[in-house]
């Protein structure tokens, strides 16, 4: 699986983390910054993680800010992008099962390294479920 993979400075050393735990797992990972510890806005991070998704180059992304809510927020802003904000690996799992999510984010500054490795690998492998579910998320369009 290919994921983009961004955060703001607030979740910049768990995205560091993140990045190399997905390439542990075998997936591709198409990084768009931040680069430092130094103060960036989340905003353009998420811009940057939806477009790879929406333009299909990624078929997932994962955005990490300070407690995850401003990423979120602002994924939710573009078309087709349908991101969630897990502190666990049930509602990560839920999430692409049900909800069929294709950004997930988290909150750097909120959870621990080891939930955060959990979130992810719960949340690469599990698929969406389809059906009735489907059939929720077409309302939205
Ligand atoms: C940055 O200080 C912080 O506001 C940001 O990382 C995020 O938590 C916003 O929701």
């Amino acid at each position: 699986m290919k994921i983009a993979v961004g955060s703001d400075h607030g979740g910049f050393e768990l995205k560091e983390l993140v990045v190399q735990f997905l390439g542990e797992l075998g997936h591709e990972v198409e990084s768009v910054g931040c680069h430092s510890l130094e103060s960036v806005d989340y905003p353009d991070i998420a811009e940057k993680v939806c477009h790879q998704v929406q333009e299909g180059h990624c078929e997932g992304g994962i955005l990490v800010c300070g407690t995850g809510i401003g990423v979120s927020i602002a994924a939710n802003r573009h078309k087709e992008i349908r991101a969630a904000l897990c502190h666990e690996a049930f509602t990560a799992r839920m999430s692409r099962e049900h909800n069929n999510s294709n950004v997930l984010c988290l909150g750097g500054r909120v959870i621990g390294p080891e939930i955060a490795l959990d979130i992810v690998r719960t949340w690469v492998e599990t698929a969406f479920a389809g059906g009735r579910h489907q059939r929720r998320l077409d309302m939205f369009s």
